[in-house]
């Protein structure tokens, strides 16, 4: 079943520029989706829109089957969950506690069970010791990690993620990554959009979507998108190293069996 469907959406937050032209796709219930692409691509401008935040636009969102207008921006969006690209812009507790005991509010969440809610999630998130603190005195990279525990402990449907590991450390990356995947693997419906430039990241989703210009460019599999190299050469975009190393090594003459997909067989099969 397709969570989201996009059809023609176009959008311009003013008569001189037009962001997001003529954008289709779909999202089919509990995959992992990366949106990759340049800066200024218009990728958060597209998130604001899924999320109801833009309403001005041309073509059919439909998301969870209804179209997203007024009468159904307010189930819509109970559904959707989304860390912004800057978390400071996310925060409405005085304390972490607060912070994500707020939405849990807002989903009508019984007091009782709220509490280890929130526990788990800010233990998933390696922030239980931060309960107390102010979100405003955190570092970038925690702040991030309490707006993906707000998100995870309301359990959507459906979570973007702008940018939401953007400032964690490489092992800290891979750490929520892993949970946001684990998570998946515990409520099958849960989709995921992440906006990323870790090209790392996607290529561990199940589909990467490639944007330029306000345009959708690709959508397919992380091994489709990313064994065009040249193709996201001329949009200035690289691909994962095991992409781009194999693409060098056929350059060079080498064949590279189909069943290598991943860097460590790549470098067992050299090493044979
Ligand atoms: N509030 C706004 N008003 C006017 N123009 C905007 C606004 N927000 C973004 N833009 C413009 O829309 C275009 C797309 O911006 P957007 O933030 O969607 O890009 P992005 O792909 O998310 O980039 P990044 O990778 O830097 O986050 C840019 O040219 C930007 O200048
Ligand atoms: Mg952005």
């Amino acid at each position: 079943m397709n969570i989201a469907e996009i059809r023609h959406l176009s959008f311009a937050y003013n008569e001189t520029k037009s962001v997001l032209h003529d954008v289709s796709f779909s999202l089919e219930e509990g995959k992992y989706y990366c949106l990759v692409g340049h800066n200024g691509s218009g990728k958060s401008t597209l998130a604001k829109c899924l999320m109801g935040l833009q309403s001005e636009f041309e073509g059919d969102i439909i998301l969870f089957g209804l179209p997203l207008d007024r009468k159904n921006l307010f189930s819509i969006r109970s559904r959707i969950g989304i860390v912004f690209q800057n978390p400071d812009n996310q925060f409405v507790g005085s304390t972490v506690a607060d912070d994500i005991a707020f939405g849990l509010e807002n989903k009508r969440i019984p007091r009782e069970k709220m509490q280890s809610i929130i526990d788990d999630f800010a233990a998933k998130t390696g922030m239980a010791e931060y309960l107390d603190r102010e979100p405003s005195m955190l570092s970038g990279g925690q702040k991030q990690r309490v707006a993906i525990a707000g998100v995870l402990a309301m359990g959507p449907d459906l979570i973007i993620f702008d940018e939401a590991t953007s400032m964690l450390d490489p092992k800290g990356k891979k750490e929520i990554i892993d949970l946001v995947h684990q998570l998946r693997k515990e409520n099958p419906g849960l989709t995921i959009l992440s906006i990323t430039h870790d090209v790392e990241e996607a290529a561990r989703a199940d589909e990467v979507l490639v944007m330029n210009k306000g345009s959708i460019l690709m959508q397919g599999k992380p091994e489709e998108v990313f064994s065009r190299i040249d193709d996201l050469k001329a949009i200035h975009l690289s691909a994962p190293f095991f992409y781009e190393l194999r693409a060098a090594l056929i350059e060079r003459g080498l064949k590279i069996p189909e069943d290598i997909k991943t860097a460590e067989q790549l470098e067992e099969y050299l090493c044979r």
